[in-house]
């Protein structure tokens, strides 16, 4: 894995899926002792924002110093590049400085550009169509609270979004059976879905779309949603919400329907009343604060993934 750029999940092979989520808990377990503390001395880091962010960015800053590399968080109107410098340009001049960019963007050609003009791995923060460095968290806090992954059910309610798109893929890899109920005109993109159809097909992974909640969350492991309103749709607010208002919305009837003791999943920033009521969020099933401070031990472990070498890779051990 070392050098490949992670833009769409599908980078990985499922084995390789297993073993960054068990890098990843080793991470979590290894962390108070400084797990990997000297792992990426040396090593510098660019983060680019095109919007805002607060875990992203300060998982990522963390999990790099932690590391012990060096994090440089821009955002793109800092940078030549919110002035019409090319994104090629400014590919090819930061990878004459760092070991590493990782970019959230508006458009994903814009990523798609970044990383073929850079010479190092460059890291998906999110871009419109997919949000790959969130279902690595999601997948381990699944796996933490409903073991192994493989044959899991797992309903996605809402927006078929960029996280939505990501976890096609995600349990595409994990052998997940993936339900996603959206209303329509706002299913998952497609390219999303070839590529989860074709990794399926030897995982043995199931991935549907539903216009129907409730046939999503029948007998689910866990359930998960989204804003309506995702950023850069902000103009759309209105007409969105009377789409998917009331039927999107995760409410307790509906997570009555999946599995007994089935979890609750949200990226954040949530919307209390909108995509989920207050109740579901800040209820016993919720798991969203586990899920947020997973982005930072799968970001070590992906920082890892993608930089170091094997022998490198195999020492760390708690
Ligand atoms: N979930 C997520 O990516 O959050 P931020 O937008 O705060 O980074
Ligand atoms: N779908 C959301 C995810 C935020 C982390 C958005 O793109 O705004």
């Amino acid at each position: 894995m070392k050098g490949t750029d992670f833009l769409t999940l599908a980078e990985l092979a499922p084995s390789e899926l297993e073993s960054l989520l068990n890098l990843a808990s080793r991470m979590k377990r290894g962390r108070k002792r400084g797990l990997g503390d000297r792992a990426l001395a040396g090593r510098s880091v660019a983060m680019i924002f095109e919007k805002p962010s607060t875990r992203t960015r300060v998982s990522f800053h963390v999990a790099t110093t932690e590391l012990g590399g060096n994090p440089i968080s821009l955002s793109s109107s800092e940078l030549q590049l919110g002035r019409g410098e090319t994104v090629e340009d400014t590919g090819r001049v930061l990878s004459r400085y760092v070991h590493c960019i990782m970019a959230r963007v508006n458009e994903h050609g814009q990523l798609e550009r970044l990383a073929k003009s850079a010479d190092v791995p460059v890291i998906n923060c999110l871009s419109d169509l997919y949000h790959p460095v969130q279902v690595l968290a999601d997948l381990l806090t699944l796996r933490e609270h409903r073991g192994p992954l493989k044959g899991l059910k797992v309903a996605w309610v809402g927006d078929g979004d960029n996280v939505c798109n990501s976890w096609t893929i995600g349990a595409a890899l994990s052998g997940i059976r993936f339900v996603a109920a959206t209303p329509a005109g706002y299913e998952p993109a497609k390219p999303a879905l070839r590529l989860a159809s074709r990794i399926s097909s030897s995982t043995g992974a199931e991935v549907e779309v539903t216009n129907d909640p409730e046939e999503a969350v029948r007998g689910a492991d866990c359930v998960l949603t989204d804003t309506f309103v995702s950023m850069g749709l902000e103009a759309k607010a209105a007409a969105r919400r009377k789409v998917f208002l009331p039927r999107f919305q995760v409410g307790s009837g509906l997570m009555s329907k999946a599995k007994k003791g089935a979890i609750f999943q949200h990226c954040l920033p949530a919307h209390r009343g909108e995509e989920v009521t207050a109740e579901v969020i800040d209820g016993p099933n919720s798991v969203v604060f586990d899920e947020a401070e997973n982005r930072l031990h799968t970001t070590k472990a992906l920082l890892c993934t993608l930089l170091l070498g094997k022998r490198e890779l195999a020492a760390l051990r708690p």
